[in-house]
């Protein structure tokens, strides 16, 4: 059935302000997912399957006294979201075998003392093409582009085109069918966070609101095709895809990260 008219617009959800304790909780739980992540990195080698890496996930999570909040939600059926490759975001982990030269996507989302942390890394296995090293490379850059601009007084918009516009100087796609979002209580709020628009508009960003920044950046054609498991997002060229994410609060002086890819790169270099 689809939705109601008045239903359908972002701008009707109301945008929930979060005090300075309720911002501690949503730090705790997108470093809890920042570790959980590193813990996947650390495993992810080629012969691995991509279930075994969420069972991984799930049990650190667990472990740590939080609940793997994907899981269930919406009727998704694991704890991590693993895309390999030609995927861009929501794949659902299965027997499939991660190889040498592959870059994967790993999205992990925790609830913690009734927030949610929600986080993803894209990860390089063993030697991988000097044109992949550069997607990754220019898709964390550009979700770096976008924070800088996660400050009161700022618009959505501001984060919006600094991500499209570095984005696509080094003429790589973005994928407009999803975006970034509030993040509290719940792990989808307003507002949506497009990663491509125009700088001074769409929603006002004030100080207590907290985002999740999220671009989707493609190889070649920012074209995306849902795959009939009702979740998969892939490229429809099927080139590669990157994807990195972040939560932040916005403060009166700029961003304050919530998530800290410091912890994944260490245990990267170890
Ligand atoms: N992390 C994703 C996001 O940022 C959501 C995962 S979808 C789920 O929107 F079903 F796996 F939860
Ligand atoms: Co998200």
């Amino acid at each position: 059935m689809p939705p109601l008219a008045a239903q359908q617009y972002e701008t009707t959800k109301m945008i929930h302000l979060k005090t300075d304790e309720e911002i501690e909780i949503l730090r705790e739980n997108n470093i809890l997912v920042s570790r959980a992540l590193a813990e996947v990195g650390r495993n992810i080698r080629p012969g691995v399957t991509t279930r075994e890496l969420d069972k991984i996930a799930e049990d650190f999570i667990r472990a740590n006294g939080a609940e793997p909040v994907f899981l269930g939600y919406e009727g998704y059926p694991a704890s991590a979201c693993i895309s390999v490759n030609e995927q861009v975001v929501h794949g659902i982990p299965s027997d499939r075998v991660i190889e040498e030269g592959d870059i994967v996507s790993v999205d992990l989302g925790t609830l913690l003392k009734g927030f949610v942390g929600d986080s993803a890394y894209t990860f390089a296995v063993g030697q991988v093409s000097e044109e992949a090293k550069r997607l990754l490379a220019v898709t964390k850059e550009a979700l770096y582009k976008g924070t800088a601009q996660a400050k009161a007084g700022n618009r959505v918009g501001d984060i919006s085109a600094a991500v499209q516009e570095y984005v696509e100087s080094f003429g790589y796609g973005v994928v407009r069918e999803l975006e970034g979002h509030g993040l509290g209580r719940e792990m989808h709020e307003a507002p949506g966070v497009p990663n491509f628009g125009a700088r001074g508009r769409g929603p006002l960003l004030k100080e207590g609101m907290v985002i999740c920044i999220e671009p989707m950046i493609t190889m070649g054609s920012r074209a995306v095709v849902f795959e009939r498991d009702g979740w998969t997002v892939r490229t429809r060229d099927r080139k590669p895809a990157a994807h990195f994410e972040f939560a932040v609060a916005i403060r009166r002086n700029g961003p304050d990260v919530l998530t800290d890819f410091n912890i994944i790169e260490q245990a990267l270099n170890n």
